[in-house]
């Protein structure tokens, strides 16, 4: 027997344990075990069942990712299960843990399914730009019809064994040792004389047709938009379809068929970079060299929209929270701030009262900073100002206990001008969040000159705890996202002045796959932040760039966006959509007279050729300045923050698959108009020459 599948014998039943870890993914090994212990136990006159079952923390949590993209190696998945469900002896499946794609799939060829009250069954094939591959979309409509395989197999979102049980896909809910109910279950199939009973065979799932074609209507309308761009769920949608319809190994075929065709998309290269990209960007060098401080407690020193974000994310998490504000007034304020957000979900049914009491009963306020001396880690929240922020410092070293973590959220500000006032540091760390801080997955966690191991270690351990996406950044203008973020801005603004119109190009981005375009977020998020922003840079402003005074002009009218009513779009009362601005144009005009520009046509297609070129070109500086860590760092960073779509893995993926060679020719071609903007990184240049992609450095790093 291979060591990934032993073949043990329990009385009369072969027990199949799959031993492949951390998650028992079903790679050829584990394939390879499976048959052989099926065909091993069906020559044994003397076993009368089989048990599937998985060693450590989990039954298969699904095919092994890591051979995808690689040529296939018999046996195919799709053929271990056909073994299994062929086996002429009842085969019994005992899940744990997360029994997921493939995995499920192969407890569906069992006969009958067993599974651990924790423990969690699902199809998230999707969420990796393919599907269920191994009959998981025929054999789950089989049993329990089309409502229930689409929300598993569209959603991709694991169920708990309770829902899968009463959907009829578990059969049994263990009560105790599960390896120890799984024998009882077999011994008992055995001792009634109960035969084979194949999922393919099943139709019960299949009964009500009215419901069936219900559900495929309601999942094709909801996915119009939810899943809008993408691939595989449409045709997740096709095989459920086709297993009301088909026979069983018809319907298998299709799926293959269906299967297949969604392993060739991009799509299915970029989302499963991003799994893997947001797995790696947790392995940082301070982390494998210290172990975090303890954190028990965090404080948050401002209550605005950040503070108040920051806190109500530590308390969802458990974590308790003390916030300082300036005086009573401000306490007072940023308080309400964070019962605003929960009064919200209370309102949207996400929370009720005794959830909002259970977790604000973990807050506590103060405007003294004494109210600080106990704490293990301090994020500061106040206004974005160096002199304000380094007095924020100061105190904190006044009262901070020894050890603890004091971190900045600052977005632009120099770490280390705010740690150098203080005697300690070595325990300053800048903790960048995005808006609205609750929800936003990213945490960029800044490292300054010289932080401790185990200070850095305490953020990353903090982005755990609070269920977010934590990326390492030097200390650097912008970090890694909203420099990257300036960039493409910039394209979007000259493009603008050169005769695309804002609309168009927030039309060609969402096109893209973009939630939102880049003139509708600057509205979003208030005109007047980068307007300042700009002021405060314009006399260190390098003269050779090229600037737009478009946004300046809109501001200067008073218009700030949806605040205001008005900004790039205009909102009527209430709208959260806008419509365009007639002003923009007219501005736009007036400032292509002024400059001398004759405006000219841009396609969609150039449009997101030159945001996408101006977006890596950044990306690139950012990775040979050693900002970020990894390519994927990067990628991992547009996606959790500025709404990159996934499916396209990432700019720095995008860029590889797009060929590095025919954007460094984009850039060129665009540098002769604009030799500052347009300038080819280095790095870029030096991995075309050496025929070299980011994947090359990432696997590097
Ligand atoms: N294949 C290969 N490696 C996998 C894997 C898989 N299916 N699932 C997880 N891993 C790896 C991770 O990359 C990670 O590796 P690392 O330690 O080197 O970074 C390690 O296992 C542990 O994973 P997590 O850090 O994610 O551990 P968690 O406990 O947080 O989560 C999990 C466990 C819920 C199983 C999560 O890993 C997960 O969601 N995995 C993917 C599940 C999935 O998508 N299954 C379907 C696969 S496609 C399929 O089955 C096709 C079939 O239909 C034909
Ligand atoms: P805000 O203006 O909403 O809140 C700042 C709060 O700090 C105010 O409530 C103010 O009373 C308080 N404060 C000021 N001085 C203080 C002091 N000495 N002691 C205690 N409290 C004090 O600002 P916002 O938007 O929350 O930003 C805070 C920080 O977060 C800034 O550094 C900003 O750059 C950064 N940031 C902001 C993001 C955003 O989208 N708003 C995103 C990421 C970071």
């Amino acid at each position: 027997m291979s060591q990934a599948v032993s073949y043990d014998l329990n009385g009369a039943i072969a027990v199949l344990t799959i031993s492949n870890p951390p998650v028992n993914a079903l790679g050829l090994a584990v394939r390879q075990g499976l048959v052989a212990g099926i065909e091993k136990a069906e020559a044994d006159a003397a076993v009368k069942a089989v048990l599937i079952i998985g060693e450590g923390r989990t039954f298969p949590a699904g095919a092994d990712i890591r051979e995808f993209g690689k040529p296939p190696v018999d046996p195919y998945l799709p053929e271990v299960v056909l073994r299994i469900e062929a086996c002429n002896k009842p085969v019994v499946a005992a899940l744990h843990g997360t029994a997921l794609g493939g995995g499920l799939e192969v407890a569906l060829g069992a006969h009958y399914r067993i599974a651990d009250k924790a423990g969690r069954i699902g199809l998230p094939e999707v969420n990796l730009g393919i599907l269920p591959g191994a009959g998981g979309t025929q054999r789950t409509t089989r049993i329990a019809g089309a409502k229930a395989t689409l929300d598993l197999a569209t959603g991709g979102k694991p169920i708990g064994a309770d829902n899968a049980h009463a959907l009829g896909i578990i059969d049994r809910i263990a009560e105790g040792d599960l390896k120890e109910a799984a024998l009882a279950y077999a011994n008992e199939l055995i001792a009634t004389g109960t035969a084979s009973r194949p999922s393919g065979e099943r139709r019960e799932g299949l009964a009500d047709e009215a419901a069936n074609l219900a559900a495929i209507e309601d999942t094709k309308t909801t996915l119009a938009k939810r899943a809008r761009g993408q691939f595989a769920p449409f045709r997740i949608v096709e095989c459920v379809e086709a297993a009301l319809t088909l026979p069983i190994n018809e319907g298998l075929a299709f799926e293959r068929e269906q299967f297949l065709k969604c392993m060739e998309t991009p799509q299915r290269q970029g989302l499963i970079h991003a799994f893997f990209a947001e797995r790696t960007c947790t392995k940082v060098p301070e982390a494998s060299r210290a172990e975090p401080r303890p954190l028990n407690q965090i404080a948050v020193i401002g209550g605005g929209t950040m503070g108040a974000g920051i806190t109500v994310a530590a308390l969802n998490a458990g974590l308790p929270v003390v916030m300082v504000e300036r005086d009573a007034e401000s306490i007072a304020r940023g308080q309400a701030n964070v019962e605003k957000v929960y009064d919200g979900m209370v309102k949207k049914g996400r929370l009720d009262e005794a959830g909002k009491a259970k977790r604000m009963a973990l807050f506590a306020s103060a405007t003294d900073y004494a109210a600080l001396s106990d704490v293990d880690l301090i994020i500061e929240a106040v206004f974005e100002n160096l002199e304000v922020k380094q007095d924020v410092f100061r105190q904190l070293d006044q009262v901070a206990k020894p050890g603890a973590v004091l971190a900045t959220n600052t977005s632009y500000l120099d770490v280390d001008a705010i740690a150098n006032v203080t005697k300690r540091p070595q325990d300053v760390i800048g903790l960048h969040f995005f808006s609205p801080a609750n929800i936003m997955k990213l945490l960029e966690i800044v490292v300054p000159a010289n932080p401790a191991d185990d200070a850095v270690a305490t953020g990353f351990a903090l982005a755990k705890t609070l269920k977010k996406t934590p990326v390492r950044a030097a200390n650097a203008d912008g970090f890694i996202g909203n420099r990257i973020y300036k960039a493409y801005g910039l394209c979007a603004t000259y493009m603008m002045e050169d005769g695309a119109s804002p609309y168009e190009i927030d039309k060609a981005i969402y096109d893209f796959g973009y939630p939102i375009g880049i003139f509708q977020v600057h509205d979003l998020a208030g005109m007047d932040i980068s307007w300042a922003n700009r002021k405060r840079l314009a006399a260190t402003r390098n003269p050779l760039e090229r600037y737009s005074a478009v946004q300046d002009k809109i501001c200067e009218a008073g218009h700030f966006g949806q605040k205001t009513g008005r900004g790039m779009y205009v909102y009527p009362e209430g709208a959260r959509k806008g419509e365009p601005n007639p002003d923009v144009l007219k501005v736009i005009a007036e400032e292509q007279a002024r400059l001398g520009i004759t405006p000219r046509d841009f396609t969609a297609e150039e449009i997101m050729r030159r945001y996408m070129a101006a977006m890596v070109n950044e990306g690139a500086k950012v990775l040979q300045e050693n900002v970020a860590l990894r390519p994927s760092d990067i990628d991992v960073v547009a996606l959790y923050g500025y709404g990159f779509p996934r499916y396209r893995g990432g700019p720095m993926k995008y860029a590889d698959m797009y060929g590095l060679e025919n954007l460094l020719a984009d850039l060129r071609a665009f540098e002769a108009e604009d030799a500052y903007f347009w300038k080819p990184a280095q790095l870029l240049v030096d991995l075309v020459e050496n025929g070299r992609s980011f994947e090359d450095l990432n696997k590097e790093s």
